[in-house]
């Protein structure tokens, strides 16, 4: 893994003209240089035409629910930070317009390239809440002031020097009662890709063109032998999919680290900030993975922090950690809960509703997440409940349509059920709550 070399300063000349090889600022030039000759994700705007591309973090209904308690401030000032291609600020723009959600999105980032596919993908959405700014997020206040209810970061700060100061950086322009959603690199799910950065930074120094780099990057990933981790690890798949902005952001990056849960719980630390939730929420959850009771009874017993660092090192699978993370203040509180009647449950893919709902007739729902089939049990009324979900009713008025067949059906039965439909569905993040108006 290319981490960047501790700076000794009496080994230091401080006039001197040419930067270190290894050293920060020549990092910070390849690792700008690498995002104008590939912006990454590689996207086509004129692909804005035939779809939305939706991920976590990042979703507007999961961020009201995670960090604003299912319901959103008004107005909703975004940040966008290291947007590259536009990603993250299309897809919460988009969300925002089609909710008729007042605000605005600033994207902000160094790469002119990735700005103009950005923009060409903004104009093909007709979306004209997106502003966009060119510079560090280093500089995010100079740049872009502060007051921001959330920020994205998804997949920018283990490249920085210094992640720590740009989440801080961060920090300083988002709102007390803000939050982020932000993600990094998984360690354990990365196995092979630092073996295959340390080799290429041998055969192709990143001094050399970023077109050269990935030339002889392409040859030896073809020459790897059957045993080598990076050939061995099914998790890792950019390389092979993501073209060939997706090998070079991959395998030939110049600065690129990747976190434990544990390192992440104390990247998050620094800016004074707790994680809120992992998403999905049960592939932090070792009960998701054991069956034996015996070790469950132990690992219940530990924080769900240590929870989290256990269900890593379980799972194996983590190629990223996708979190929402608020003040340390705040993050208790942050997220909606199942409390009462007056919510309105969310599916993720409303399109999926009723498939969903007839699986549900079986008392559980598998879900195979990265090669691990995680099982969730429902309760008996999942069915009756989930076939009247649809992003608009509260809990009040579901209850009242079951009420019309099962009159018996008191409040706290049916809240109790929806609160077990929720858990299951909630852990495999296919379901979020909104505070009814
Ligand atoms: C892997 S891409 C991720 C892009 C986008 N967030 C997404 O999820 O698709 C990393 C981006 O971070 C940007 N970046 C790196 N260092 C930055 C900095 N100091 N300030 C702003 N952007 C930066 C790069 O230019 C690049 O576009």
């Amino acid at each position: 893994m290319r981490v960047p070399q501790s700076q000794d300063p009496d080994s230091q000349d401080p006039d001197s003209q040419d930067p270190d090889p290894q050293g920060p600022e020549s990092q910070d030039k390849a690792v700008a240089d690498h995002y104008v000759a590939y912006p990454y994700p590689a996207r086509d705007p004129a692909d804005e035409g035939k779809r939305l591309i939706e991920g976590s973090p990042s979703r507007l209904a999961e961020v009201e629910h995670y960090l604003f308690q299912g319901r959103l401030p008004s107005p909703f000032r975004v940040l966008v930070a290291g947007g590259g291609t536009g990603d993250g600020a299309i897809q919460l723009a988009q969300h925002m317009a089609s909710r008729g959600v007042e605000g605005e999105v600033v994207w902000l980032d160094l790469s002119p390239a990735s700005r103009a596919v950005a923009e060409a993908r903004a104009g093909v959405r007709g979306l004209n809440n997106i502003r966009f700014v060119q510079g560090s997020l280093l500089e995010a206040k100079a740049l872009v002031g502060g007051d921001f209810d959330y920020v994205d970061c998804c997949g920018v700060l283990h490249h920085l020097d210094a992640p720590e100061a740009g989440l801080a950086a961060l920090k300083a322009v988002l709102k007390p009662a803000g939050g982020m959603g932000v993600m990094v690199y998984g360690a354990l799910g990365r196995r092979g890709v630092y073996d295959m950065q340390e080799m290429a930074e041998t055969l192709a120094p990143t001094d050399l063109a970023p077109e050269q780099r990935l030339a002889i990057g392409q040859r030896l990933f073809k020459d790897l032998p059957p045993s080598n981790w990076l050939r061995r690890n099914p998790f890792v798949r950019d390389h092979l999919d993501g073209g060939e902005a997706g090998f070079y952001d991959l395998l030939l990056h110049a600065r690129d680290r990747a976190y434990t849960v544990r390192d992440f719980i104390a990247l998050a630390a620094s800016a004074s900030m707790s994680v809120v939730s992992f998403i999905e929420p049960a592939r932090y959850d070792p009960a998701a993975y054991l069956t034996d009771p015996k070790l469950l009874a132990t690992i219940s017993a530990l924080s769900p922090q240590d929870q989290a660092i256990f269900a890593e090192r379980l799972a194996g699978n983590m190629t990223t950690h996708v979190a929402y993370l608020a003040d340390v203040a705040r993050a208790g509180e942050a997220t909606a809960q199942a409390s009462d009647l007056q919510w309105v449950p969310v599916l993720r893919d409303p399109e999926t509703r009723d498939a969903l709902a007839n699986t549900a007739r079986s008392g559980k729902l598998v879900a195979d997440t990265m090669g691990v089939k995680l099982t969730r049990s429902l309760p008996r009324r999942a069915p009756a409940i989930l076939r009247r979900v649809d992003g608009v009713f509260a809990l009040s008025a579901i209850l009242r349509d079951i009420q019309a067949a099962d009159a018996g059906l008191t409040e706290d039965a049916f809240l109790r059920d929806f609160q077990a439909l929720f858990r299951g569905l909630n852990g495999l993040n296919l379901m979020w709550l909104r505070r009814a108006d």
